[in-house]
């Protein structure tokens, strides 16, 4: 296993580009199942999630061809398998994303159930409920969902929780239905909206994506068709946070600064000088130490869960003490371990964390838990006297392109070493 070599070396500055969003090409490529010809994909970004969800739709016997530069060409027209099986579900959760689009064009679907991972119990109930009430007849035994469907019905759905791919498993489903499905308290981050821009591109009738409200006109068909893929909204918050915390001056470029409204809105109350463009944002620090914010994720268009583990850096080298709220999953403080070895003050009181700042981390061995943790990681050890080892890199390739190229890029001493 590889493990990313880091030293403390002072401001990041530069400029870094910004790749396609893992949570946006993970449903769009699952998606492109619900066309009867060939989707054309751009700016995907090279990661190992994407490179799973390619080999899952290549073993359903769909034909895949990628470009040169960031493209993948889907066509489903050969499949001949509907199921998702444990290996590679257990490798990666957002394979149950096949599960919509399968049942609702091929009215079959045989998914492992995903089952939990370190940040949570991650259930997948409200993707089944809101199938069932859709018309669809679903067993689940020996760990696997098992769906049979003739053509799916609209159906108004509640989802008691707000929940991501619960949202994007039934609003692809209700594309190919008969009649409207009307999803209430559905998500709204920036990539739901982007699979429903995929969608309606393919002959979709979507209204609402972007509200809490999705109201969908079945159609009989839909049609494969080029798109290009969302900027990382995360990716971008990793490298904001990184500037912020080592006091830097970075510009993130080819990314959409109006999906990040409340991430821009804390680094400025840290005391960031922000100017947004078009397709950039550029952080300053003025080489000052960041102040201390407090945080409580949520859903979109509140702080982003994913960018909790990056903040609870910001804030253990931050002037002052703050406290961090996590409220959408149960067990995501798996990085303040990591981070008190580095000298972090940090105390965990329940799904609250308080972190006193101090001037400087230090330098030690830790170990990656899951993505958005171990890329913290980094970020510590970018603020951190010493050479800092993160282990377990492969949690980071499943979200992050090219991550100590691109922290390179800004500055970075950090290079790849096998463990
Ligand atoms: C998506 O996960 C993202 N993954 C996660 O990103 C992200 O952290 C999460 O949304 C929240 O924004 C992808 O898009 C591939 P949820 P998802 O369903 O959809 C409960 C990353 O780092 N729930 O929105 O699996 C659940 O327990 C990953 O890129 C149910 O109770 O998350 C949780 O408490 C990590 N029943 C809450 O909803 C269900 O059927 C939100 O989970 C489904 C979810």
């Amino acid at each position: 296993m590889d493990k990313l070599l880091i030293e403390g070396n002072g401001p990041l500055t530069g400029d870094v580009r910004i790749s396609g969003a893992k949570n946006a090409v993970l449903p769009i490529l699952t998606a492109t199942l619900l066309g009867s010809t060939a989707s054309r994909i751009n700016n995907v970004p090279h990661l190992n999630d994407v490179t799973t969800t390619m080999s899952l739709l290549g073993r359903m016997g769909c034909q895949l061809t990628m470009g040169d530069n960031m493209q993948v060409e889907v066509d489903p027209s050969t499949i001949n398998d509907y199921a998702a099986p444990y290996d590679l579900v257990r490798t990666m959760r957002a394979s149950i994303l096949v599960l919509g689009p399968l049942v609702a064009r091929y009215g079959q679907a045989e998914v492992s159930l995903p089952g939990g991972c370190a940040i949570g119990a991650r259930p997948v109930n409200l993707h089944i409920e809101g199938l069932r009430a859709m018309g669809a007849d679903i067993t689940i035994d020996g760990g696997y969902i098992r769906a049979k469907a003739g053509r799916l019905k609209g159906a108004n759905i509640h989802l008691e929780t707000v929940t991501v791919t619960g949202t994007e498993n039934l609003l692809m489903a209700a594309t190919l239905a008969r009649g409207q499905t009307v999803i209430e308290n559905a998500a709204r981050e920036p990539e739901v909206v982007d699979l429903a821009n995929y969608l309606t591109a393919m002959g979709a009738k979507i209204q609402g994506a972007g509200t809490s409200t999705l109201v969908i006109d079945g159609v009989d068909d839909l049609y494969g068709t080029d798109y290009t893929v969302v900027a990382d909204r995360i990716e971008t918050g990793t490298f904001l946070v990184g500037a912020a915390a080592s006091r830097g001056k970075i510009c993130v470029k080819d990314t959409v600064p109006s999906n990040m409204n409340s991430v821009l809105d804390k680094l400025t109350e840290a005391g960031a000088d922000i100017t947004i463009g078009d397709d950039w944002i550029e952080l300053d620090m003025h080489g000052e130490r960041p102040q201390a914010v407090n945080v409580t994720t949520a859903p979109y268009p509140d702080f982003p869960t994913d960018m909790q583990a990056q903040f609870c850096v910001l804030n253990a080298v931050a002037s002052g003490t703050s406290k961090i709220t996590e409220t959408v999953f149960e067990n995501r403080f798996m990085h303040i371990n990591e981070l008190q070895r580095m000298g972090a003050d940090i105390n965990i009181d329940g799904n609250s964390v308080t972190i006193k700042g101090v001037e400087r981390l230090t330098a030690a061995p830790v170990m990656a838990t899951d993505l958005r943790a171990s890329a913290s990681l980094i970020l510590a050890a970018l603020v951190a006297d010493g050479e800092t080892s993160v282990s377990r890199v492969y949690h980071i390739d499943r979200g992050y392109e090219r991550i100590e190229e691109k922290f390179h890029q800004l500055g970075a001493e950090i290079r790849r070493a096998s463990d």
